[in-house]
């Protein structure tokens, strides 16, 4: 697998590398393929071991498609003196680059670090780098001796090893470990102001005291519009600073806050910045509303279950007409459930009323061949969670999402990688591992909401993450998903590289997905079939008649501009394959609290570049997972997830993907053609600076079009005209 370094944390780790005292680790490495317990071990001889370059992975330095265990070992003096110099004596850190997959790091024979499905414990991020920071006085350090490092990685597929920018050694600096921490979310106040606690932490038992310095600018003018000052910053382990600040008339647009601490005894600072919220989506009204697509399919004889998608005040009565035999209607809940054995078309009408009146909204029921007529709609546990994903989180995800989500349309809750056991159970049947105790009664529990429960393997031995695989028990498996009432699954590649011959032709990569696809075929459920391979061998061109319902288009996403933007306007060559019950999957949400493992951080992306992202995926017609930590939504992520008119564009029945009208420095134009003759136009400012963009009434996108909707805002406008600011977008709907 491939991991991405992004810039940022490039950037950061050189500002922390530039002041200390490193020991490089960028030579001396020695690697060998396989595993042995005698590996760690200072004693052993590895001087037979290939030299290994740390610019390469494996693959690349002789060992192609080699997937799961091999070890790198090298000899290093620590000299005490660094430890003389630094400002802190009290820890030392190992940056060890990226690591492809997993991880176990030892030194002098004793573990001092690992990640992953090896048995470890999942402490760290998936996608590194690997930081293991250890005490001075830890005993596995040979002051000014020999000491070798060794790290035991296992590959779970694709490229593999010890690979990246940074490995080093060194004192842990007085500003390592220190943050501010922008996991507070910012509250709105009255009259359009915003407040927030500003918090330092630090990871160091050092007291810091010294001096917060804020400054917020505004982005169009470049102005700064508020300075703030405090010299009260004390802080250590365990105690962090919070200092509240608030700014008026700040809910307009987004606004830059740059920070700066400096700590008075080292003289030493630290940087951030952060953009703050503003939120377009208007709120909800107390009428009743029905929201979601005007569509659903499910096979004859399968079950269904649906959920009306209604918003209004509590309570909500449901009524449906037209309802055929076989399907029942709670009146309270609004879920539909059943089967029905004739195929056909049933155009229903739905109903909700409460005490302020009524709403109704004609829908078809299509039960036939074809599944996930629109996008799915709904969470994945990656992206939040990783690894460290369990059934509590995913039980709070469904509650939440039934809290607040499903009635706009939400309907999914998806868990990702690391649900498996590391072995088969004894009759070959796939088990999970300790932290889903019960997939079956979990599954009831997702569906007595109202949702639909999806799962993750791959056709390889092993999932990415380290886990069991569905090789050669693909029909066990999916019968085994299909007792425990699973709706969705995502099926990807990773291991099955080493099955696959090196560089598969198209015959091959489809393989493992009919594989499996026959086997979901013997199940009697309706389950998505989600395909994750990356996008290999243009996947978008054959993927539907491989019988995928979506299909990776890209490798994995990040919380960062450069991974989401470089992503989500790549996607015109996949753009005229997407249709009725198959769509390209540019990857998962990044809004919200990611952090794929335990510790979740907000998006890195800005707000404007939070809205570009949902505009975007949902003119893309793309699924919509969120990737993020559903029991903590605050409140701006929750607004962008809930603007019903952008939803109803990812939502359209034609399922057509937006095309690429426009592409010059700076702006992107993308255009989707909708169901009931209308467009969904994106006008994206890609640049740094403020612009006003438009398109002028006789551009052949909008002629003959004569109305026109800001739909993140829900107001009819003049135009095709708006400014717009950096990273953001305008999102029209434009109409006869
Ligand atoms: C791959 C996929 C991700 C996620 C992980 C799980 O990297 O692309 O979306 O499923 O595997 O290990």
């Amino acid at each position: 697998m491939k991991k991405k370094l992004t810039l940022l944390l490039m950037l950061a780790m050189a500002f922390f590398s530039a002041g200390a005292q490193n020991i490089s680790l960028q030579k001396g490495w020695r690697l060998s393929i396989g595993d042995s317990p005698t590996w760690s071990s200072p004693g052993f001889d590895d001087s037979g071991w290939q030299r290994a370059d740390l610019s390469k992975s494996w693959e690349q330095q002789g060992h192609p498609n080699v997937d799961g265990f091999g070890w790198y070992r090298e000899h290093i003096v620590i000299p005490s003196s660094i430890k003389e110099k630094a400002f802190l004596k009290d820890s030392l850190t190992f940056t060890l680059g990226s690591i492809d997959d997993n991880d176990q790091v030892f030194l002098n024979g004793k573990l001092i670090g690992e990640y992953g499905g090896l048995g470890g414990v999942i402490t760290e991020s998936h996608y590194g780098p690997r930081n293991y920071t250890i005490a001075t006085n830890n005993p596995a350090i040979l002051w000014d001796k020999d000491n070798v490092l060794a790290i035991r990685v296992f590959d779970t597929g694709g490229d593999g090893g010890v690979y990246g920018s940074f490995f080093n050694i060194h004192m842990t600096d007085v500003m390592e470990h220190v943050e501010f921490d922008k996991n507070h979310d910012f509250s709105f106040g009255d009259n359009n102001s915003l407040g927030k606690s500003i918090v330092l932490t630090t990871k160091n038992k050092y007291n810091y005291k010294g001096t917060v310095l804020l400054k917020v600018i505004d982005p169009e003018t470049n102005a700064v519009v508020l300075t703030k000052k405090t010299d009260t910053a004390h802080f250590t382990e365990g105690k962090p600073f919070q200092w509240w600040f608030t700014f008026a008339a700040a809910q307009k647009k987004s606004y830059i806050v740059a920070y700066v601490f400096t700590d008075k005894k080292s003289g030493k600072s630290i940087y951030d910045r952060e953009t703050t919220p503003y939120m377009l989506t208007p709120a909800v009204s107390k009428l009743p509303k029905i929201n979601g697509a005007s569509i659903f399919g499910a096979r004859p004889g399968h079950p269904v279950l649906y959920l009306i998608p209604a918003t209004g005040q509590k309570p909500l009565k449901y009524k449906v007409q037209g309802l055929p035999e076989g399907l029942t209607l709670d009146a309270a809940t609004g879920i539909i459930t059943g089967t029905i054995d004739k195929k056909g078309s049933y155009p229903l009408v739905f109903t909700v009323t409460n005490s302020k009146g009524s709403d109704t909204k004609k829908f078809t029921l299509a039960i036939g061949d074809n599944i996930g007529l629109t996008p799915a709609l709904g969470w994945n546990s990656w992206n939040a969670w990783g690894l460290s994903v369990n059934d509590a989180k995913v039980r709070t995800s469904a509650r939440e999402m039934a809290e607040r989500l499903s009635a706009h349309g939400w309907a999914y809750i998806n868990i990702d990688d690391g649900w498996e056991a590391e072995e088969r159970a004894a009759n070959g049947k796939i088990a999970t591992n300790s932290k889903f105790p019960d997939m079956k009664g979990l599954t009831d529990f997702v569906h007595g909401l109202g949702l639909r429960m999806g799962i993750y393997s791959s056709p390889g031995t092993r999932t990415c993450g380290g886990y069991l695989g569905s090789w050669q028990h693909e029909d066990d498996d999916a019968q085994s998903y299909a007792d425990w009432g699973i709706d969705y699954l995502k099926y990807d590649w990773c291991s099955y590289g080493q099955i696959a011959p090196q560089n598969p032709n198209l015959d091959e990569m489809k393989k493992p997905y009919l594989v499996m696809r026959k086997s979901l075929d013997k199940a009697n459920r309706d389950i998505m079939f989600s395909y994750c391979q990356y996008g290999m061998g243009d996947v978008w061109k054959w993927g539907a008649e491989a019988g995928g319902n979506s299909w990776r288009t890209t490798g994995d996403i990040t919380d960062t501009w450069r991974s989401m933007s470089e992503i989500g306007f790549k996607q015109d060559p996949a753009a005229p394959y997407a249709g009725p019950g198959h769509f390209n999957d540019p990857d998962m949400l990044v809004v919200g609290k990611v952090g794929w493992g335990p510790a979740l951080h907000n998006t890195r992306l800005t707000f404007d570049e939070q809205y570009t992202h949902i505009s975007l995926w949902s003119l893309l017609a793309s699924p919509l997972l969120i990737g993020c930590d559903m029991g903590n939504l605050d409140r701006f992520t929750l607004s962008l997830l809930t603007n019903d008119e952008v939803l109803a564009i990812d939502q359209d029945a034609l399922g057509k993907s937006a095309r690429q009208y426009g592409d010059k420095e700076g702006v992107q134009v993308w255009v989707k053609e909708m169901k009931d003759g209308s467009k969904a136009i994106g006008l994206f400012n890609t640049s740094n600076k403020y612009q006003t963009l438009s398109l002028s009434a006789n551009d052949p996108a909008i002629k003959g079009y004569t109305k026109f909707r800001d739909a993140w805002r829900q107001q009819n406008i003049p135009a095709v005209s708006g400014k717009v600011a950096p990273h953001g977008v305008l999102l029209v709907r434009v109409s006869k």
